[in-house]
């Protein structure tokens, strides 16, 4: 009956300029480690792969604002996060990295055979290029403003408020990331992946034989397929990455997400001499745990990568869960705003599982889902400490009290007692049912569900007034009720497993196989079980509050921080210094763009003095037509410049605000031209 032999767990590699934060956790890592553990507690054969994703602008970015090399920024992060992640349980069989020399063979080796095929295209085209830094700017090197929801700060590759994704030459008014300076366009030569030419294979393989995919990410690709593919660039003008292995190509590197999804395949490598069977039998069940900015890179290009290639299996199922928020506002690495993992490590040393319990509890599994202290608080209070700890110490205590500590005989069994035993099979089902949907909640609150069904058990029958008139029957209800425990032992394992292996262990329970759930027989009378320690711990309002004021500070040090990004007043300058510059008043007489940009504009000025041509980049915010007639203010005696081919005389005077928004400095209406500004 089973497809399958065996499962290959993949776990977006994160990106090593940064710790990892409870977004990350709640969208991708606590259920992919879910999963792993559920498969595993059955007896499966699953390998788990994760790693720093350690190339791209991300990385050099933070570099460049803290002034040290990639490689530092890499090492650092790849180190807190490997050791972060080991340390909340989430147990990969692999945490590898994207610089290691195994990657590089892989990720080069696998470029080299597409292009030896003539898998790829290549094109010369114009990208925007940054004069100042002498340099490319690719993907999240350039800002500028979403043509389609005009967010101002949608970066080269991506908007992250629409989703959308971009090429730097969408952008309007382009900004770089590095000067803040406005790109020209110069000429490169890049590798093309025809996605076009995939598409009929697309269509078929994700929307006829995948329908069962989450509607989140089904929806998606259905999007992207409908809207047309286009030939994606698979290189970049930088120099940090995996160099193209093609001659020539000095100064160019491996697109960063053409070589981070290959760095699965290299964690793969480097975890076992095996990984080909995890990789190209298509008896091998590989599943992708992505968040869902991810979706169209696992779902359409590296399947496409992948089948190029020609030798591996493509993805059974991208199980992407959408974003968590944090007390309302959108999580942010550079805003600060959100709960670090390696600090909740630190401030909570023993409740790693707190964590990972209300992470999948509150997951945004269907929809963007908000994390607050406060519900972290009250499931810790209500749910954890009330209804499972509460019972499982009931039934260990009770247990002590009257059997010293030996799990009784079972005697006749009442008609609530039958249905106590059956629910429970059927609620190991219902988790299994669950899980086997990627549906973590759902199976979480099932799990929970035998916890609740412990406690009214217990408090239906009430042993502790029984026991004086009827101990048979109590041995009868403890009996039940410690089966419970260990069902829940092993039902609860995948979710919190630190807690379900101290309760293993005050059971003595050997045998944790997935199978042995719902059984009601998994401790045989006179099995001795330990005195319980308290499993869960209540969760004071003083420690919440504490943690509601560390954000209450960070919201306070952000908007403060807004206000003083306005640049300080420059060094001073004499009045002669000042005049010097010859500023006048003039209209705009023509505007045309200038071809081939996507933002300068060339246009003719009557200055009063002369007619001339200036040569300005505001395409990107004014109609040229717009702009016929308009007063402004030119810097008159600026020595002229070449741009475009064109020899500009002068500058228009501009405002720039922190966000580098451009506002034209204008003169009224009734200003002659040629008026001095001074
Ligand atoms: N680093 C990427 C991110 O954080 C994810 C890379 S997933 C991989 O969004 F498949 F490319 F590895
Ligand atoms: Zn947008």
């Amino acid at each position: 009956m089973k497809k399958f032999e065996r499962h290959l767990i993949t776990s977006a590699l994160p990106y090593a300029n940064g710790p990892i934060h409870i977004g990350h956790l709640a969208g991708v890592y606590v259920p992919s480690d879910i999963y792993t553990r559920y498969l595993r507690q059955k007896g499966e054969d699953v390998i788990s792969i994760c790693g720093s994703d350690e190339h791209g602008v991300p990385i050099t970015l933070k570099a460049r604002q803290e002034g040290v090399s990639p490689q530092e920024i890499v090492d650092r992060y790849h180190a807190l996060n490997k050791k972060s992640f080991e340390r909340l349980g989430i147990a990969f069989d692999m945490y590898a990295r994207t610089s290691s020399p195994v990657h590089y063979e892989t990720a080069s080796q696998f470029f080299r055979t597409l292009y030896d095929k003539g898998e790829f295209i290549e094109k010369t085209t114009e990208q925007y290029y940054d004069e100042e830094a002498g340099q490319f700017l690719a993907d999240r090197y350039i800002t500028g403003t979403c043509p389609h929801c005009g967010h101002d700060h949608a970066y080269g590759d991506q908007c992250e408020r629409c989703g959308t994704s971009l090429s730097p030459t969408d952008l309007i008014s382009p900004r770089s990331a590095i000067s803040g300076s406005k790109p020209v366009l110069k000429e490169t030569r890049h590798w093309y992946l025809p996605l076009d030419q995939h598409e009929p294979f697309l269509r078929k393989w994700i929307l006829e034989d995948h329908k069962e995919w989450k509607s989140n990410v089904y929806g998606q690709c259905k999007s992207w397929l409908d809207q047309g593919l286009q030939p994606r660039a698979v290189s970049r003008d930088l120099d940090w990455g995996v160099p193209v292995p093609v001659e020539g190509a000095q100064g160019k590197v491996l697109y960063v997400w053409f070589d981070a999804p290959i760095g699965y395949i290299s964690a793969t490598r480097e975890l076992t001499p095996e990984w080909e069977k995890y990789w190209k039998d298509p008896a091998t069940r590989m599943v992708h745990f992505i968040g869902k900015d991810n979706i169209v890179f696992h779902c359409i290009i590296f399947p496409v990568m992948l089948r190029a290639e020609g030798s591996y299996i493509l993805p059974d199922n991208v199980p992407a869960n959408e974003f968590l928020n944090l007390e309302g506002d959108k999580i942010s690495t550079s805003r600060n705003w959100a709960v670090w993992l390696h600090e909740y490590l630190e401030e909570f040393p023993g409740k790693e599982d707190v964590l990972r319990y209300v992470l999948c509890a509150n997951a945004p599994e269907t929809k963007d889902n908000d994390f607050t202290w406060k519900d972290f608080q009250s499931r810790n209070n209500n749910e954890l400490v009330a209804v499972l700890g509460n019972f499982v110490h009931r039934a260990l205590i009770l247990t002590h009290k009257y059997f010293e500590g030996k799990v009784p005989e079972r005697k006749e069994l009442t008609g609530f007692d039958r249905e106590v035993l059956k629910e429970m099979g059927l609620i190991r089902q219902r988790v299994e049912k669950s899980l086997d949907q990627f549906r973590f909640r759902e199976a979480l609150n099932e799990a929970m569900g035998m916890a609740r069904l412990g406690n009214k058990y217990l408090a239906d029958t009430e042993p502790w007034k029984v026991f004086k008139t009827d101990p048979e029957r109590v041995q009868t209800i403890l009996n039940i009720s410690l089966q419970i425990t260990a069902g829940l032992s092993i039902l609860l394992a995948p979710f919190i497993p630190f807690t379900m292996k101290r309760l293993q262990d005050f059971l003595n329970l050997e045998k944790s196989s997935w199978d042995l759930a719902g059984s009601d027989h998994l401790l045989p009378a006179g099995h001795p079980v330990k005195t319980p320690a308290l499993l869960f711990e209540k969760i004071e309002d003083a420690v919440i509050e504490k943690q509601v004021s560390k954000l209450v500070a960070t919201r306070q040090a952000n908007d403060g921080g807004k206000a003083s990004a306005v640049p300080p007043v420059r060094e001073t300058i004499s009045y002669e210094d000042f005049m010097k510059m010859d500023i006048r008043t003039a209209t705009v007489v023509e505007a045309v763009r200038v071809p081939k940009t996507k933002k300068l504009l060339k246009l003719t000025l009557d200055t009063g003095v002369d007619r001339r041509t200036v040569v300005s980049g505001i395409a990107g915010i004014f109609d040229p037509a717009r702009l016929v007639g308009r007063k402004v203010c030119v810097l008159a005696n600026l020595a002229p410049r070449r741009i475009k081919g064109i020899e500009s005389k002068g500058m228009i005077l501009m405002a720039e605000d922190t966000e580098s928004h451009l506002y034209m400095i204008s003169p009224p209406d009734d200003t002659p031209n040629g008026s001095e500004v001074k």
